[in-house]
């Protein structure tokens, strides 16, 4: 046991040098608390506040999807390529291995399905099991201008509030119901709000002309949906121009897990958000991990 009588004086106090005072570099979140930070930090690299995000949250309201049939089989292998995986609590527990070590962004609202009124959520799981899956995010829909606005941003402020109290961030999805344009001026009013209620960062869809004041009106990160599926140079396309025009990055489903090679696209859309590449130089590189890729299953 260490004898109190025997404590050296400490020598290295530096007097001389001011405590570092780093700015938290990730857009809107440098008064955040720590733990919120860190989340954040988990999610958005800290080298240049990207994102690649894997959702596969889709069968929360359409089933089954193209693509998530099986997530343990299919899925699973893609996770070591995303800085995030959106993900829905049972899928989570029921396909995803725990050891898996990247964030988790928690679908939390839903209550609606494909049949339905597509507005018409509630929030779907307790902050407290959110806490026991340990996620480092939450991630809930918000129905500007559709049938049930209102309640919408009712379940994004309780998330918010209940996640604040525990230092887990909030991604707002804007969910555009089908009589609405995905225009700069309808994203614009829709991220904004989401911003001004407490969002920490916002899901959205990429739109031209005019994304990039969508962007600059948006004082905390955005990220793009996919949307459907699109050709692969369109899709690499769409996520480089996104960046460029002040995107944080992606969080991308259907582009990436119902392509011919889902391994290879991932890998193309991160040297797009994290590598700078141009959409060409990236589509290059789908094709040779692509041909890489079957010529390894062809082996098998
Ligand atoms: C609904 C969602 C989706 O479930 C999903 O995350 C969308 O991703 P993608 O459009 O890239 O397939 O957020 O609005």
């Amino acid at each position: 046991m260490a004898d109190a009588q025997e404590m050296q004086d400490g020598k290295n106090f530096y007097p001389d040098v001011p405590q570092s005072c780093p700015e938290f570099l990730l857009k809107g979140s440098n008064s955040l608390d720590w733990g919120m930070k860190n989340r954040l930090a988990r999610i958005f690299s800290p080298d240049n506040c990207r994102t690649v995000m894997l959702a596969v949250d889709h069968g929360y309201f359409q089933g089954p999807t193209t693509g998530l049939e099986r997530i343990d089989i299919t899925i699973t292998p893609l996770i070591q390529y995303a800085d995030a995986l959106m993900i829905t609590r049972g899928a989570l527990r029921s396909s995803i291995p725990p050891e898996m070590n990247k964030p988790v962004v928690l679908r939390s609202s839903g209550g609606q399905s494909i049949l339905k009124e597509l507005s018409n959520e509630r929030i779907t799981v307790d902050i407290e099991d959110a806490v026991r899956l340990n996620a480092t995010a939450l991630a809930v829909q918000v129905y500007i201008g559709g049938v049930h606005e209102h309640e919408s941003i009712g379940n994004l402020v309780e998330i918010v509030d209940n996640g604040n109290r525990h230092g887990i961030p909030t991604m707002a999805v804007t969910g555009v119901g089908k009589e609405l344009v995905r225009d700069a001026k309808y994203l614009g009013l829709a991220t904004r709000m989401c911003a001004e209620l407490g969002a920490h960062f916002v899901k959205t869809y990429y739109c031209e002309p005019g994304f990039a004041r969508v962007a600059a009106g948006c004082p905390v990160p955005l990220v793009i949906a996919g949307g459907k599926k699109l050709p692969e140079p369109e899709a690499l396309a769409m996520a480089y121009r996104a960046v460029n025009d002040g995107a944080a990055g992606v969080d991308m489903g259907r582009n990436i897990f119902q392509c011919e090679a889902p391994m290879a696209m991932i890998q193309a859309v991160r040297a797009v958000v994290h590598g700078e590449e141009t959409p060409e130089k990236a589509l290059d590189l789908y094709h040779s991990l692509k041909s890489t890729e079957e010529r390894s299953q062809y082996a098998q």
